[in-house]
């Protein structure tokens, strides 16, 4: 168990003679003693750099990266006391279950006792026990992924690293192994870093979520503050599912009320002062899916309200998503099943008002959010 830190960390491909925009471009974090960080974000986006500068397989082109207090910048891999599972974690085929899992142990040449303890503990963890003598080909993919994880488990290392470790699983046993992984980090209590391009799996997994595009650290926050206060219309809209909507609107004279072609807004006391000195101004208005809600024939009262017409209805058994055209523009809201919604009629949406959004149009930053602590 260790703390890690990244300072300054930067990461271009071009060396000192830096080539093109940086892979990784100023990324700072300091993780908890045993926390459990996801990274996230498209593909591309500087995911596995990162990993592969904090495994000491990449060098730094500026910064530096501490682990359990020490500075391991110009450390060898094998002397950081880390341990990764990645996408393509090839086992060895001649060797069985127990000889791949003993493997790095027999290496550190550790007694014979002590490496049976530790493969047989671990085992048990991930529920492997009765494979043990088998060889990896007679092993499903998901058990195949489970030998991976106790491989590095075994290790005892001070931090993990995981890079999309389940993409190579289907839907069902990536729920599965999920669940598993976080079973393990409770009991094991490692720092780990875990990488997926999957949004859900980012905000069911992480303590923390370090969003990231194009190699810049959009938002280090945790699954709640990503989904509550996402501090730019990227994270906004790639955290939650089916994605925010985002909707132009003119602030009025008060720096309260904003209006669109098919819709009026109000904003709520936590995100006014966002609006400050923005009278005649276009912001862009944020409202999830989730949190539209139906209101009849519409109510001419409502400080939040949306007029249009329904464009494509998709039941889903407890909610049904709606697709509606606001004035030319398309807008999702996923309403209660019981509720009869049918293409091309008229509809009338509102939503309360704490759960507005309000973004700069030009630059797409939050506005009106507390003070990052
Ligand atoms: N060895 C390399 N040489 C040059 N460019 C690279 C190398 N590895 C990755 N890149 C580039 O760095 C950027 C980040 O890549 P990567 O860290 O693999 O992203 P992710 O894991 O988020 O998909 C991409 O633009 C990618 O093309
Ligand atoms: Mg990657």
């Amino acid at each position: 168990m260790a703390i890690v830190e990244l300072k300054n960390v930067v990461k271009n491909y071009g060396g000192r003679k830096a080539q093109g925009p940086n892979a990784v471009d100023d990324f700072n974090l300091t993780t908890r003693d045993g926390e459990f960080v996801v990274l996230v974000g498209p593909s591309g986006c500087g995911k596995t750099t990162t990993m592969r500068m904090i495994a000491g397989l990449e060098d730094l082109s500026a910064g530096s990266i501490r682990i359990g207090g020490r500075d391991v910048s110009d450390v060898a891999p094998r002397d950081r006391d880390i341990a990764m599972v990645f996408q393509s974690y090839a086992l060895y085929p001649h060797m069985t279950v127990f000889g791949n899992m003993a493997f790095a142990l027999r290496l550190k040449k550790l007694p014979q006792a002590e490496i049976e303890k530790r493969v047989r503990e671990a085992a048990r963890m991930l529920d492997i026990e009765h494979l043990l003598e088998r060889k990896p080909r007679a092993l499903s993919g998901g058990q195949r992924q489970r030998v991976a994880l106790g491989r590095a488990i075994v290790r005892q290392p001070q931090v993990f690293l995981m890079d999309e470790p389940l993409s190579n699983l289907d839907a069902k046993l990536r729920v599965e192994t999920r669940a598993q992984i976080i079973k393990l980090h409770r009991s094991l209590g490692v720092t780990t870093f875990y990488v997926t391009h999957d949004q859900v799996e980012a905000m069911t997994m992480g303590q923390r979520i370090v969003v990231m595009l194009d190699g810049n650290v959009q938002q280090i926050a945790t699954p709640h503050e990503l989904y509550a206060q996402p501090v730019n219309t990227f994270v906004a809209g790639f955290i939650g599912t089916p994605s925010m909507n985002f909707l132009p609107a003119t602030v009025g004279d008060d720096a309260r009320s904003l209006q669109g072609e098919g819709y009026r807004f109000r904003a709520g006391d936590a995100r006014a002062a966002g609006l400050a000195g923005k009278a005649g101004a276009t912001v862009l208005v944020g409202v999830r899916p989730e949190h539209l809600k139906w209101c009849g024939s519409g109510d001419a009262q409502a400080a939040n309200h949306l007029a249009g017409k329904v464009d494509v209805v998709e039941p889903l058994g407890s909610t049904t998503m709606v697709q509606v055209d606001v004035g030319g523009q398309r807008i999702t809201a996923q309403l209660d099943s019981a509720i009869a919604v049918e293409m091309g009629q008229p509809i009338a949406l509102t939503c309360a008002a704490d759960v507005l959004h309000l973004f700069d149009a030009q630059t797409g930053q939050a506005l009106g959010l507390p003070a990052q602590a």
